[in-house]
């Protein structure tokens, strides 16, 4: 999530929506197909897979115009009520298209589509399918299967809704993904098993299931290939990664971490996201031996109060977080640290937010996310009585939302003279001199180069602070390629 996941330009809030891009030229007589995610990274992900999909199977190319679209593809989010309502208010938008266009598909997947399953098509009657996170692979027979049943009678038509959890058989159907530029996102495992009393995450996408190891490792050198060296490993809870081994063993995360830093051409690992609990000192010590690893960690906490924490079955306490980030920082002082708030849990006082806003100043976190409390049906916490008033809820919303800020401008401003190691990914749009590149902290770098560097990593001594997201630097050395 969406959530979330999460960070400034490295990731996203759960509230944003985005359009797949396409990366096919334009031709009329082609199929389109328009894809609009809401939430985390993993239904980015998703989506980019199901453009793949219903490009290999159907021929569909993608469009940002869902006017010109042949099918309509909503990937939706339910990690937070807003998120959820969006969903319907879209569909109203979608079914004015539809009534313009009465051969154009709609079809509803993601994490709303798992929890409400035919219900969509009760409130939303134009929807022609629905599908859960775990059966996007089986998108294109649910259109030869919507395309069949086009000419029958209302009556003898079935229902297109399969939101199962049929294991992992998803990725053994998913083709091999398109790559555009030198980042790639790779799903190592689906769903989660925490059941966090506030979140939905374990009843919409299902418990852990992880990608057996050399599924994994081969999709990464297959990208690594294709030119791709910044890797991002993606799953709600990365470190409870379990992945079976050809010779019928189980590789943990740090495990797997250490064999994708083998693999020639991968200069940059990030992942997200994980859970404080499993984040090990094995995982710890990655940190200090894997140089590909960035020095910029997304570590959800939620709450720096215990009592809080306990309510929402974090199962730990603030004293395990500022221990594990404490050894974290002694092998790299130079951690960009981020995190997830959620403000208002039902009995948080005044005390114990004040208890979270302390913690927050003192672990001096770079960029966090932070939410209003959202109670989701069926989570054990929407049984929890709910006293506080919303302003009340708002006011401290707004108190740590506005902390957060200036603590991400400090970070920025703190680069000014440090140096800085660079995956050059473009020519400036604006100066054909200028480089562009993204550091560790995932702040956009411009300096003067070579348009043939592009695709490599470099050490810039940043000269000058732009905006919050922007810096300048000088280059002081260009890395060999790593291919
Ligand atoms: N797997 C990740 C997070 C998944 S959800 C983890 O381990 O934390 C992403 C974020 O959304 C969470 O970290 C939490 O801060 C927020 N979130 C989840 N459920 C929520 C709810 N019911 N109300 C408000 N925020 C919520
Ligand atoms: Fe949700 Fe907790 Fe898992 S926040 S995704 S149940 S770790």
């Amino acid at each position: 999530m969406t959530v979330q996941t999460f960070i400034p330009n490295g990731a996203k809030a759960a509230s944003e929506n985005t359009v797949t891009q396409p990366t096919h030229t334009h031709d009329v007589s082609i199929k389109k197909l328009y894809i609009e995610t809401q939430g985390c990274q993993m239904n980015e992900y998703d989506s980019h897979r199901m453009a793949d999909l219903l490009g290999d199977s159907h021929g569909y190319v993608l469009t940002t115009d869902p006017k010109e679209a042949d099918i309509l593809l909503m990937n939706t989010c339910s990690i937070r009520e807003k998120a959820q309502e969006k969903v319907f208010s879209e569909l109203g938008r979608w079914r004015k298209l539809k009534e313009h266009n009465p051969d154009l598909i709609i079809g509803v997947g993601g994490c709303v589509a798992s929890q409400e399953g035919d219900n969509i098509q009760k409130r939303a009657p134009y929807v022609d399918m629905v599908f859960g996170p775990q059966t996007l692979h089986r998108l294109p027979q649910m259109l030869d299967q919507h395309q069949d049943q086009v000419e029958k009678p209302k009556k003898d038509k079935i229902k297109l809704v399969d939101i199962s959890f049929p294991d992992i058989e998803k990725f053994d159907f998913l083709p091999e993904p398109r790559v555009e530029g030198f980042k790639a996102f790779v799903s190592i495992m689906e769903g989660c098993s925490k059941y966090c009393s506030f979140c939905v995450v374990p009843y919409t996408r299902g418990e852990e299931v992880s990608r057996p190891l050399d599924d994994v490792l081969a999709e990464i050198a297959g990208l690594a290939e294709k030119g791709v060296r910044e890797i991002s490993l993606l799953g709600q809870n990365v470190n409870g990664y379990r992945g079976e081994t050809f010779e019928g063993g189980i590789c943990t995360f740090p495990e797997l971490l250490r064999l994708v830093s083998e693999i020639p051409g991968i200069g940059r690992l990030r992942y997200t996201t994980s859970h404080p609990l499993e984040f090990s000192d094995e995982l710890i010590q990655c940190y200090r031996d894997l140089p590909q690893m960035v020095s910029h960690l997304h570590l959800p906490v939620q709450s720096g109060s215990n009592a809080v924490l306990q309510a929402m079955k974090r199962n730990h306490t603030i004293d395990v977080y500022i221990e594990k980030i404490a050894k974290l920082r002694k092998i790299r002082p130079d951690m960009h640290l981020s995190s997830d708030f959620i403000i208002g849990f039902p009995g948080e006082t005044d005390e114990h937010f004040e208890e979270t806003y302390q913690f927050i100043k003192d672990l001096d976190f770079d960029h966090s996310y932070s939410f209003i409390y959202s109670k989701r049906p069926g989570t054990p916490a929407a049984e929890l009585e709910d006293t506080t008033p919303e302003d009340v809820k708002k006011e401290r919303l707004s108190k740590v939302q506005h902390w957060i800020k200036q603590s991400s401008i400090r970070k920025t401003d703190a680069m000014l003279g440090s140096i800085q190691r660079v995956l050059i990914e473009s020519v400036s749009e604006k100066n054909p001199d200028l480089l562009v590149g993204t550091a560790d902290n995932t702040r956009l770098v411009t300096f003067v180069g070579d348009p043939s560097w592009v695709g490599r990593f470099a050490e810039i001594e940043i000269t000058e602070i732009k905006t919050l997201n922007l810096v300048y630097g000088e280059l002081l050395n260009l890395e060999p390629d790593v291919a």
